[in-house]
């Protein structure tokens, strides 16, 4: 468990307040207002989520270093500037500022988006260094913000990105968390764990989300007591895009009604680039989706569900589906 480090967490927070000043308040925040228009980010969202904007120059480290509530071993535990106790400077420059908390709404750490295309060398997203206040996989973005929404539902939906939940949040889906990439945690999970019984995957519809929507579904069977289901988004966009392109209601009707089961989501996902027409491909297609079809052992209705289907699509029967199907869960 983090341990809260109080100082630190009052740098960051002035940080985070700092950061919101310079976007809303100062000319040195507007090509970052210009950006959140663009995206088609409202007040309200830039309020609720307090973002913020780092401008390009060390304007946070000099304002920390005058400021007496601070001393610098906190300044530079924060990891907010960077540098020796008599030059520092700041960490992040030229970005959006996302501000991250802990599951009690602690600040811990920000993620910082590039502003303007850049070189391969600047990623397009910089986070906060991991350290002992900032560990990325043991932490979900927005769920202290969430957890009551989530617990009138009792269902939760895990998006991949930052702006994929601040587009949802705006588009008034607000049960929502993001993992912030596609490695989903086994601490991530816990932390679902306690707050729902369902969880919703709506991962980016490019192919490293759905592989990861097809790696989480593993990591989340282990854990009996959360039910899973998909909502796979088309067309290979992320939910940001999704709700750019299709609109707010849309969104809404493809996470509340057009989710699916995991042995759905399988069984479209595993015949995606291969030629069932090809013998091996074939065989190879059928033992693949077998193995992650064994818990439905004992539901007898979804089984025959897709065992018919799987029957339909490879012209096995299903008698020896099911024959085959007993095999695996016996292994
Ligand atoms: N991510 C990260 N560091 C990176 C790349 C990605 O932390 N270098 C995390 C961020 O939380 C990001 C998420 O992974 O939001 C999903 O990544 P990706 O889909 O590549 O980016 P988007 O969120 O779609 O970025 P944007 O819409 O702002 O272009
Ligand atoms: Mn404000
Ligand atoms: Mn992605
Ligand atoms: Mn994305
Ligand atoms: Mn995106």
């Amino acid at each position: 468990k983090e341990r809260i480090n109080e100082p630190v967490t009052k740098v960051l927070s002035f940080a985070r307040d700092f950061y919101h000043h310079i976007l809303e308040h100062t000319e040195l925040g507007r090509p970052a207002l210009d950006y959140l228009e663009q995206r088609q980010i409202e007040k309200e969202t830039i309020e609720h989520f307090r973002l913020g904007y780092a401008p390009d120059n060390n304007l946070l480290a000099e304002s920390l270093q005058q400021n007496n509530d601070f001393n610098t071993q906190s300044i530079l535990e924060s990891n907010i500037v960077s540098g020796t106790d008599s030059d520092l400077y700041d960490y992040f420059k030229d970005r959006l500022m996302i501000p991250i908390t802990d599951d009690s709404g602690n600040i811990v750490g920000f993620g910082g988006r590039a502003l303007h295309q850049q070189d391969i060398k600047e990623p397009r997203y910089l986070n906060s260094k991991q350290s002992d206040v900032f560990n990325k996989g043991n932490l979900l973005f927005n769920l202290s913000a969430a957890k009551q929404e989530i617990s009138l539902v009792h269902e939760v939906i895990l998006l991949e990105g930052y702006f994929d939940v601040i587009s949802a949040w705006q588009a008034g889906v607000k049960n929502i968390v993001a993992s912030m990439g596609t490695s989903f945690t086994k601490h991530q999970l816990g932390l679902l764990n306690k707050v729902a019984n369902r969880v919703v995957l709506v991962y980016d519809g490019d192919d490293a989300g759905k592989a990861a929507i097809d790696k989480a579904i593993d990591n989340l069977n282990n854990q009996h007591n959360l039910e899973v289901l998909v909502a796979p988004i088309p067309g290979g966009l992320d939910p940001d895009e999704y709700i750019k392109k299709y609109g707010s209601d849309s969104f809404k009707k493809l996470v509340n009604k057009d989710r699916v089961s995991k042995y759905r989501f399988r069984l479209d996902y595993y015949q995606e680039g291969i030629d069932l027409k090809n013998e091996q491909e074939l065989l190879k297609f059928i033992d693949r989706i077998l193995n992650k079809f064994v818990d439905l052992k004992d539901d007898l209705v979804q089984k025959e569900l897709y065992l018919k289907e799987l029957a339909q699509i490879s012209g096995i029967s299903l008698l020896n589906l099911q024959n085959q199907f007993n095999q695996h869960v016996v292994k």
